[in-house]
C-alpha cells in the first residue's frame, strides 16, 4: 500500500453511544439497527410515553429493543426520574444490572418530559441513594422557566440547579449531557473526576444560524437548541482535547418528518446513520483525529466502569453521500446531513 492508501483507514476500538432515543414499536425497528451496526452498547434514553419509571418496564423494553437489534449490541437502560420514583426500585434495578443509570429531566423540558422533576427537591431521597450506590446521574441541563431566554437555559441551570445538586451529592457521579455552551465546558473541566459531559455530533458541527438559514429548517432544531458560534468552538474545543470528562453521545432523536415540518415542530434530530462519520470529520478538521478514540470508545465506559469493547472497527476516508430519508410504515425520517457527502464512511468491522 502506498502512504497516500494507508491515511484513508482509520481503525479505532468500537465506539458506545452513551445517550441515545432508540423510541419504540414501529419507529424503533425503523431506527434501531442504525444505532446497533457501529455501536457495541449504547445508553438507552427512558422517555417513553409512559417513561421508564420500573425495572419490568426496562426489562421489557430492553427485550424489545434486542429483538430488534439482535444480540451483538447491548442496550443499557435507564430509569426515568419522576417527582415520586421509590428509590428502592432504582437501587433494585441498579443491583440486578438493569438500570445503569437515571435520567433526569426537568419537567416539561423536552419531547416526553411531562413526568419529569418539577424540584429537584423531590428527588433528594434517590439522589442520595445513587450516591451511596455509585449509580450515574444523566442531566438533560436546561432550566424550564418561561421568564429564561432559550439560548440562556443551560447557562442558568448551572447556577441554579447543578451547582447546588454537586454540592449537596458531591461523591454523586452526574453526566452533564448533549452540553452546548461554553458555560457547560467550564462547569465540567472545573468539577471533580465524579462529573463529566457527552457532546452531540451536531452540537460539533453547526450553531443556531443553521435552523434559520434562509428559512425556517425543523431539521436543525433540537434541545438544548444550538447555540451561537462561540460556544460550537468551546464544544469543539472540549471534544477534541484529551479530557476523559468527555466522551460520545449521540443524542440521535429520531421524529417522523411530519412531526418536525409543522407548526409545532417536534425537538430532535435522527443523527444515528451518519454518527461516526460526523464526529470522525469534526476530529479531522481540528487535527485531532488521534483523540477520537479516547472520545468514543474509551472515555465513556471509563466513567461507567465498564469494559472496553475488543472489537475494531474501520473508517475510511472517502465521499461518501448521505441518504435523503429513512422510511418507516407511518412515513419518511429526515437523517442529520440528508444528502450531504460526508467525507469519511463507516465501513464495518476489522477483520
Ligand atoms: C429528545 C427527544 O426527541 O426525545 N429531543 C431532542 O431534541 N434532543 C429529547 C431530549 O433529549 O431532549
Ligand atoms: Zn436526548
Amino acid at each position: 500500500m502506498t502512504d497516500s492508501a494507508i491515511s484513508t483507514r482509520l481503525i479505532i476500538r468500537q465506539p458506545d453511544d452513551w445517550h441515545v432515543h432508540l423510541r419504540d414499536g414501529e419507529m424503533l425497528e425503523a431506527v434501531a439497527e442504525y444505532t446497533a451496526r457501529q455501536f457495541a452498547r449504547a445508553i438507552v434514553m427512558p422517555n417513553l410515553a409512559p417513561p421508564v419509571t420500573t425495572v419490568d418496564a426496562a426489562n421489557s423494553y430492553r427485550d424489545r429493543i434486542k429483538a430488534a437489534t439482535g444480540t451483538n449490541f447491548t442496550p443499557l437502560m435507564t430509569c426515568y426520574l419522576t417527582d415520586n420514583i421509590d428509590p428502592a426500585e432504582v437501587v433494585l434495578g441498579f443491583g440486578k444490572g438493569v438500570f445503569t443509570a437515571c435520567k433526569l429531566y426537568p419537567a416539561n423540558a423536552t419531547t416526553n418530559s411531562s413526568h419529569g422533576v418539577t424540584n429537584i427537591q423531590n428527588i433528594y431521597p434517590v439522589l442520595e441513594a445513587m450516591q451511596r450506590i455509585g449509580m450515574p446521574l444523566l442531566v438533560h441541563g436546561e432550566v424550564t422557566d418561561v421568564d429564561i431566554d432559550i439560548f440562556d437555559r443551560e447557562a442558568v441551570f448551572i447556577e441554579r440547579i447543578l451547582s447546588k445538586v454537586i454540592a449537596d451529592f458531591p461523591d454523586l457521579k452526574v453526566v452533564f449531557e448533549h452540553i452546548t455552551t461554553a458555560e457547560a465546558v467550564e462547569f465540567v473541566d472545573g468539577s471533580g473526576t465524579n462529573i463529566a459531559a457527552t457532546i452531540t455530533p451536531h452540537h460539533l458541527a453547526f450553531n443556531r444560524n443553521a435552523i434559520f438559514q434562509g428559512g425556517i429548517r425543523p431539521h436543525y432544531y433540537c434541545l438544548p437548541v444550538a447555540k451561537r458560534e462561540k460556544h460550537r468552538l468551546a464544544l469543539r474545543q472540549a471534544a477534541t482535547s484529551g479530557s476523559e470528562k468527555y466522551f460520545l453521545g449521540t443524542d440521535s432523536a429520531p421524529h417522523l418528518s411530519d412531526d418536525k415540518e409543522s407548526s409545532c415542530g417536534c425537538a430532535g434530530l435522527f443523527n444515528a446513520p451518519y454518527a461516526l462519520e460526523s464526529y470522525t470529520q469534526t476530529f479531522e478538521e481540528e487535527s485531532a483525529l488521534d483523540k477520537l478514540e479516547a472520545f468514543a470508545s474509551e472515555n465513556g465506559p471509563r466513567f461507567y466502569g465498564l469494559a472496553l469493547n475488543d472489537t475494531r472497527v474501520v473508517l475510511e476516508k472517502l465521499d461518501n453521500q448521505a441518504a435523503k430519508e429513512f422510511q418507516t410504515d407511518s412515513g419518511p425520517v429526515i437523517p442529520f446531513l440528508a444528502d450531504e457527502t460526508l467525507s469519511w464512511k463507516f465501513a464495518g468491522f476489522e477483520h
